[in-house]
């Protein structure tokens, strides 16, 4: 069997961490490398929280590496009001034993894709864009070799959960988001409007505690967590695991449908900046640029997920 070859780039975020769980879980993916951005909490603590995660999958030979501090232009925002003051806030985890790389994960980035075969490596960003636009702009001749992206971030239907127009990712580095949006690299698009389908359930998290393991216990711990600040603003039942539906659809992307449609990132309007404005309807002459997500088989989804954390 081919293992596709894929680096997450991630703020880890309960959410963030259950996708790297399931990637690491996954015979079908070879994950080459975790590269840290600033997002969810600043950078000391998503490269500390990647490494705590692969440490939890007692994997502590996949290389971590700190990206970027900030974004592109504006200063960071962060979201523990979501995520807790640690960014995975939940279970109490030890100080990781997974090595932090002394390379920067901008460097990684360049690096592996100008070393595998072009065509042969899958980017996964689930925070915001900022490692992966940097190494575009450093290095433009890897963009070429990228094999496709498949990125959590933006909203269309479901508008914002930042601001009333703007998705978290996105809107912490719209200038980022622009350059990656057109770089023209295949790239797939898990906005709000599919992760909101993709709410947990009691029985999704029992499912997850029952399997008696530190990974599942984890897991459950989180996302019990995670899903107050959700289902408090939403008045739902559960709140959406967004980050892995990236890793979800390498894996099954039967579970999944949308539109090859265009998306242009909003980064002037100050009311609106981040916006994902996707043409859905396909009222522009615009040429299409994103694979844009909109549905997801919940029930295949969680059980995807059961299926894979259970062997951790
Ligand atoms: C995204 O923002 C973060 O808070 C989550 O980890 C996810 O990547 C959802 O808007
Ligand atoms: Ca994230």
């Amino acid at each position: 069997m081919t293992q596709r070859k894929i680096i997450i780039d991630t703020d880890p975020g309960q959410d963030d961490a259950v996708a790297i769980l399931l990637a690491l879980a996954a015979p079908d993916l070879e994950v080459l490398g975790l590269t840290a951005v600033a997002g969810n909490v600043p950078l000391e603590l998503t490269q500390t929280n990647a490494r705590k995660v692969c440490d939890l999958a007692g994997r502590p030979d996949i290389p971590v590496f700190a990206g970027c501090d900030r974004p592109l232009a504006h200063p960071l925002v962060t979201a523990e009001h979501v995520h807790g003051k640690t960014g995975l806030d939940g279970p109490d985890l030890p100080a990781p034993i997974t090595p932090l790389q002394d390379a920067h994960a901008v460097d990684f980035l360049i690096e592996t894709l100008r070393t595998e075969p072009p065509g042969t490596v899958t980017l996964c960003p689930i925070g915001p864009l900022t490692n992966i636009a940097t190494a575009f702009r450093r290095a433009p001749d890897i963009v070429d070799r990228v094999q496709e992206i498949v990125l959590m971030g933006g909203a269309y239907f479901e508008v914002g959960n930042i601001t009333p127009a703007a998705e978290f990712n996105i809107y912490v580095d719209p200038e980022a988001a622009e350059i990656v949006f057109n770089a023209g690299v295949p790239l797939v698009v898990m906005p709000l409007d599919v992760t909101h389908k993709a709410l947990t359930t009691p029985a999704h998290i029992a499912g997850f505690r029952q399997m008696g393991t530190p990974v599942g216990a984890a897991v459950a711990a989180w996302t019990v967590f995670f899903e107050r600040f959700d289902k408090e603003k939403y008045g739902q039942e559960g709140a959406p695991l967004h980050d892995p539906c990236t890793i979800a659809w390498l894996l099954a992307p039967e579970l999944f449908s949308g539109r090859h449609i265009n998306v242009e990132i909003e980064v002037h309007s100050p009311l609106t900046r981040g916006m994902t404005v996707a043409d859905w309807w396909r009222v522009t002459d615009r040429p299409a640029n994103a694979h844009f997500v909109g549905n997801v088989d919940a029930d295949g989804y969680f059980a995807l997920l059961t299926r894979h954390i259970a062997t951790l």
